[in-house]
């Protein structure tokens, strides 16, 4: 049988010294994971499918499964004892720990539920974290103190919810891939020290956006698309799941290159994706892999946070190809 989760973490704090405190945190985040998964897999009956009727603090329409994600996600984390005060994609502001449960050492950020678009249509589906230092455990956390480059990430991963639930993270030694089996409920080691080529010919963009890209992205994807007759002198084939969990699990999987850019309809709006809770524990996963992951111009890992839900253009997988398109920007 392989390893189990319990087990790879255990060694992790006799290997490389990670704090038994983070361990934990991971552990529980993984326990916390079952639940949501648990309730993505019931769908229609447990009643969990269709819109709430209600809208997060970035204007988007919130599904039941990302309230209820959100839900368990807050409690389980401000009740493990191993945290500060988490943020989520789902909240406006920091969610302190109650009175009653203990304060730790780490901040906790979240999508608690990512690609909701495929949560109706039985597509895969995820849950981002990220977790940062926070001093000295203690309460009254400002949202400034999230404001923390990628690069202070202690921690970060997601669990997929897909034809199998799985575990993929990083704690800054190798991307570990772990399975949960049904019938133990236990999540074992399946894949290690994942790498991603550094070459590819599959690329991942929602292209319905092209008319509004930048120039640079423009160039990029009019190169890719021309193939084996343009100055790539090869073809490429394409993938859009919609969900940024399910497609970094196949670059991370078989390789690719993954992009959201900035587009010019809100000047506003640099790109789509959160830096946060998104972008930035994708790119340390990919970085980990030796991919590459930018916002065109910077590794987004050294991104100088200015707000909780501060938006990024992403591009990221294989280094070749990032490096490329990260070129034109010039
Ligand atoms: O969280 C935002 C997100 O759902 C990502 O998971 C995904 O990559 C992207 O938005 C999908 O965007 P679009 O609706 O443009 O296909
Ligand atoms: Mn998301």
């Amino acid at each position: 049988m392989p390893k189990t989760l319990a087990l790879y973490l255990h060694e992790m704090e006799t290997v490389h010294h990670v704090d038994p405190r983070l361990t934990g945190l991971i552990n529980h985040l993984a326990e916390t994971c079952k639940e949501i998964s648990f309730k993505v897999s019931q769908g229609a009956l447990a009643g969990v499918l269709g819109s709430a009727g209600s809208e997060n603090v970035q204007g988007e329409t919130q599904k039941k499964l990302d309230i209820i994600s959100n839900e368990i996600m807050c409690r389980a984390c401000t009740e493990s004892g191993f945290v500060s005060a988490v943020a989520s994609e789902e909240m406006d502001h920091a969610l302190q720990v109650p009175e009653n449960c203990e304060v730790g050492p780490y901040l906790v950020l979240f999508d608690p539920l990512d690609g909701s678009s495929n949560i109706d249509i039985n597509v895969s589906i995820g849950t981002i974290f990220s977790v940062l230092p926070a001093g000295e455990p203690h309460r009254g956390v400002e949202d400034a103190e999230f404001l923390q480059s990628g690069r202070h990430q202690l921690a970060a991963g997601y669990v997929i919810y897909g034809p199998q639930t799985q575990l993929v993270m990083t704690l800054g030694f190798g991307v570990m891939v772990f399975t949960l089996d049904l019938s133990t409920g236990n999540f074992y080691q399946t894949a290690e020290n994942v790498t991603i080529s550094e070459s590819t010919k599959e690329f991942a963009i929602n292209c319905s956006n092209m008319r509004h890209w930048e120039a640079p992205v423009q160039r990029y994807i009019m190169e890719l698309l021309a193939g084996t007759t343009g100055v790539r002198g090869k073809d490429f084939n394409m993938r859009w799941v919609a969900a940024m969990v399910a497609e970094v699990h196949r670059i991370l999987s078989r390789g690719g290159i993954f992009m959201y850019p900035r587009d010019n309809r809100d000047p506003n709006k640099p790109g789509k994706l959160r830096l946060m809770y998104e972008a930035n524990p994708m790119s340390w996963l990919i970085e980990q892999a030796h991919g590459r992951a930018t916002n065109g111009y910077q590794n987004i890992l050294d991104i100088e946070p200015t707000a909780l839900h501060q938006r990024v253009a992403v591009f990221l997988g294989a280094k070749e190809e990032v490096d490329l398109v990260t070129s034109y920007h010039g």
